[in-house]
C-alpha cells in the first residue's frame, strides 16, 4: 500500500510517500481502508518530535479516518467487512489501509461522507469535550474562541452556537473571522489589529466572557484570562503559537476564575464510552446540517508534507484532508 512515512524526527519536508505492506487485522483490530484522514497541527509536531507522544520509528503520521472495513481481527464484535466506520488513531491514517484498535472505531452513518467524518473527530471530539464535560457552557453564556479560524477553533465556534452560546470568535485576519461569521459567530476580534481584552470588555458591557477556548497560547492567553468575568471558565487547548504562557495566579483568585486542562485523546482512552457517545451525537448533528466542518482543501498524501508545513506556519484556515486513494 502507499502511505507517508516518518523515518527519523525532523522536519516534515523529511516526509516521503513510501511503497510498504499491508497491514492485517491483528487480535482486536479492525483493518480500515482508508478513504479520508484529517491533518492536524500536533501531526506536524509529532513528526518533529516535539509532541508528548513519541512513536516508534519509523512510523505513519495521522491520527484520525474514515473509511471501509476490509477484515476483522480474532475477537472483534460489532465490525464486519464492508461496514462504513471512522475512527481516531494516533498514527497510521495517512496510508492506503490502517489497522486499528475496535475500541477507538465507530459506525459511520451513510449519509457521513467520509471526508467530514475525517475532518471532524478530533477538532469536534475535543470540542464538545471542552465545552460540555469541561466547562459545563449553559446556554446564554458568552464563549470567547481564540484562534477561531482554525480546525479547532472553527469546530469551538459551530458547537458554541449549537450549545447556545453567544459566540466572540478571535483571530488574526479578516478572512478567517469571515469564514466565522458565516459559521454562526456573533461577533469577531481581528487579534492582530486590536487589543484582545479591550474589545471584549467592550462587547460584553465590561463583565467578560464566561468561557474562553483557548489552542493557541503565548501573550494571548493572559490577554483572554483577563478578559473573563467573574467566576468564568479558561480551557487550555493547545499552544499553536509555539508558547506555553506563565499565568500570574492572582488572576484566577481575584475573578474566581478556573482554569481547565484538556486532553481530549487520553480522556477518551479513559472514558472510551462517554468519547463515542459524544462523537456519534456530533456524526448526527453534521448529518443534521447543524454541524458544518470546513474542508478547505482535499490532497493527495504526496501533498501531505507541504500541506503540514503550511499548517505550522499559520497559513491554513479550516481543515485539511487526504484521501489517500485519491478522489
Ligand atoms: N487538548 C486537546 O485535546 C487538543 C486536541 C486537538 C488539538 N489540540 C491543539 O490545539 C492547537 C490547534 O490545533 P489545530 O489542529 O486546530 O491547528 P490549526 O488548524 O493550525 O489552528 C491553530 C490556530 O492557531 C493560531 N496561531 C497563532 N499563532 C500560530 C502560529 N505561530 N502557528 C500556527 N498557528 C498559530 C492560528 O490562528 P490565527 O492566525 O488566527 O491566530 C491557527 O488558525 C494545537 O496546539 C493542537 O495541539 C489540542
Amino acid at each position: 500500500m502507499r502511505a507517508l512515512l516518518c523515518t527519523e524526527p525532523g522536519p516534515v519536508s523529511n516526509l516521503r510517500v513510501v511503497e510498504l505492506p499491508d497491514p492485517v487485522a491483528r487480535e482486536g483490530e479492525v483493518l480500515v481502508r482508508v478513504l479520508a484522514a484529517g491533518l492536524n497541527y500536533p501531526d506536524g509536531l509529532m513528526v518533529q518530535g516535539k509532541y508528548q507522544v513519541r512513536p516508534p520509528l519509523p512510523f505513519v503520521p495521522g491520527m484520525e479516518l474514515a473509511g471501509v472495513v476490509e477484515a476483522v481481527g480474532a475477537g472483534v464484535d460489532g465490525f464486519a467487512p464492508g461496514d462504513t466506520v471512522m475512527a481516531s488513531t494516533t498514527t497510521g491514517a495517512f496510508a492506503e489501509r490502517c489497522a486499528v484498535p475496535a475500541a477507538q472505531v465507530l459506525h459511520r452513518p451513510a449519509s457521513l461522507p467520509a471526508d467530514l467524518a475525517a475532518a471532524s473527530l478530533l477538532s469536534y471530539g475535543t470540542t464538545l469535550h471542552a465545552l460540555e464535560d469541561r466547562a459545563r457552557l449553559r446556554p446564554g453564556e458568552t464563549l470567547l474562541v481564540l484562534g477561531a479560524g482554525g480546525g479547532v477553533g472553527t469546530a469551538a465556534v459551530g458547537i458554541g452556537k449549537l450549545l447556545g452560546a453567544k459566540v466572540v470568535a478571535a483571530a488574526s485576519s479578516p478572512e478567517r473571522l469571515d469564514l466565522c461569521r458565516r459559521l454562526g459567530a456573533d461577533f469577531t476580534i481581528d487579534y492582530a489589529a486590536e487589543d484582545l481584552k479591550e474589545r471584549v470588555k467592550a462587547l460584553t458591557q465590561g463583565r467578560g466572557v464566561d468561557v474562553v477556548y483557548d489552542p493557541v497560547g503565548g501573550a494571548l492567553s493572559e490577554a483572554a484570562l483577563r478578559a473573563t468575568a467573574w467566576s468564568g471558565r479558561f480551557l487550555v487547548i493547545g499552544f499553536a503559537s509555539g508558547e506555553i504562557p506563565r499565568i500570574p495566579l492572582n488572576l484566577v483568585l481575584l475573578g474566581a476564575r478556573s482554569i481547565l486542562g484538556v486532553f481530549w485523546g487520553d480522556w477518551s482512552r479513559r472514558e472510551p464510552r462517554k468519547s463515542a457517545d459524544e462523537l456519534s451525537r456530533v456524526a448526527a448533528w453534521i448529518c443534521e446540517k447543524r454541524l458544518s466542518p470546513v474542508v478547505t482543501a482535499r490532497l493527495d498524501l504526496a501533498a501531505v508534507p507541504a500541506a503540514l508545513e503550511d499548517l505550522l506556519a499559520r497559513r491554513v484556515h479550516g481543515k485539511l484532508v487526504v484521501l489517500p486513494g485519491g478522489p
